[in-house]
């Protein structure tokens, strides 16, 4: 099968003949012209080196800030990573404001917090070549949920959410709000990850019996919470690991640090889980689970800078109820 075959190029470093992906309109997907030549893959490496080059000069005296360097995606040109890993679409969030979730302006704040710290957050997982965060950082959510409720910590299914989620595209990107919005209308339980396995492409949406156990939620919140990250982290407190969305053209890069330069507020192109902040140092930073590996970025983890909407980490912020 032509899909298997391309991860078999990717795997042995040959990479995939992206470019579309999707949107080509009719015709076979991957009818293009073979996988990426060596002199194409040779190319995007070297502009890698002088990326990394460039994004590791400009502020030397930072010891906490972020460095970059070669990882997974060094032999993508960043149109490649982008159109293959940052899938996620927004529509904008209303305003948080403090009468919306009054439960949550009166905690104080630790200087640190992870849930991580409470076992209530899963391993990190593989996305591959599926363009499908929005459904990792909303599973996320929900195994975390149920979780800090006591129950079991267990993956629960990706690929049910992007089978399932009507009102989305599958490993063709989607959207955290869409699939909330489905989660909590049609009221649909979540297997467990071992019932309904990861594929890492799209297929037919398999159903189970209403008596079927699941997890369901019942409720989601979505908010802006720019200018009041303080706030964000009493609602991360309050209710779990966050989803979230981000601008991660910079992320293809990145080894490790705290992010708070070379990440833009205005174009929000991928969802990730924030688990926890740290206020301890000098500089303060969120600290959110990706789905890309456990070998990228910080044990598949990034830090992020708090305090001045880095990523536009806090422009699309939602939390499940269950
Ligand atoms: C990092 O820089 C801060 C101030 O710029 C300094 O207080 C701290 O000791 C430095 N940490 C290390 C590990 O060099
Ligand atoms: C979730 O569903 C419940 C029950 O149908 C509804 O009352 C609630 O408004 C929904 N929540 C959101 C955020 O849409």
């Amino acid at each position: 099968m032509a899909l298997r075959a391309l991860w078999h190029l990717w795997l042995l470093g040959c990479c995939w003949c992206c470019g579309s992906g999707r949107g080509a309109g009719p015709g076979p997907t991957f009818a293009r012209p073979g996988p990426r030549s060596r002199e194409r893959q040779a190319a995007a490496f070297r502009e890698s080196l002088n990326r990394h080059r460039y994004l590791n000069s400009l502020f030397p005296s930072e010891n906490s800030t972020a460095v970059y360097g070669i990882n997974q995606f060094s032999h993508l040109f960043p149109e490649e990573f982008k159109a293959i890993y940052l899938k996620s679409k927004t529509s904008r969030f209303p305003k948080y404001s403090a009468d919306l979730l009054t439960v949550i302006s009166k905690l104080p704040l630790p200087l640190r917090f992870d849930w991580r710290d409470k076992h209530v957050v899963t391993q990190v997982r593989n996305q591959q070549m599926c363009g499908g965060c929005w459904a990792f950082s909303v599973v996320g959510a929900v195994e975390s949920a149920y979780a800090i409720k006591g129950k079991p910590l267990e993956d629960l299914s990706v690929q049910q959410v992007i089978d399932c989620s009507y009102n989305n595209y599958g490993c063709n990107g989607g959207s955290t709000l869409n699939a909330l919005y489905w989660l909590n209308k049609t009221q649909v339980k979540l297997v467990r990850d071992s019932e309904y396995p990861f594929k890492a492409q799209n297929g037919l949406c398999l159903y189970f019996a209403d008596t079927h156990s699941g997890f369901s939620i019942k409720g989601y919140s979505a908010h802006d919470f720019s200018d009041q990250e303080d706030e964000m982290a009493k609602a991360l407190l309050t209710f779990g690991p966050l989803v979230g969305i981000v601008d991660a053209v910079s992320w293809q890069d990145y080894l490790g640090g705290i992010i708070q330069h070379h990440c833009s507020s205005g174009e929000a192109n991928h969802a990730v889980i924030i688990t926890g902040f740290d206020k301890t140092g000098s500089t303060p930073y969120w600290i959110v689970r990706n789905s890309w590996g456990s070998s990228w970025g910080v044990d598949g983890y990034a830090h992020v800078k708090m305090g001045d909407n880095t990523c536009g980490i806090a422009d699309f912020v939602s939390a499940v109820f269950i």
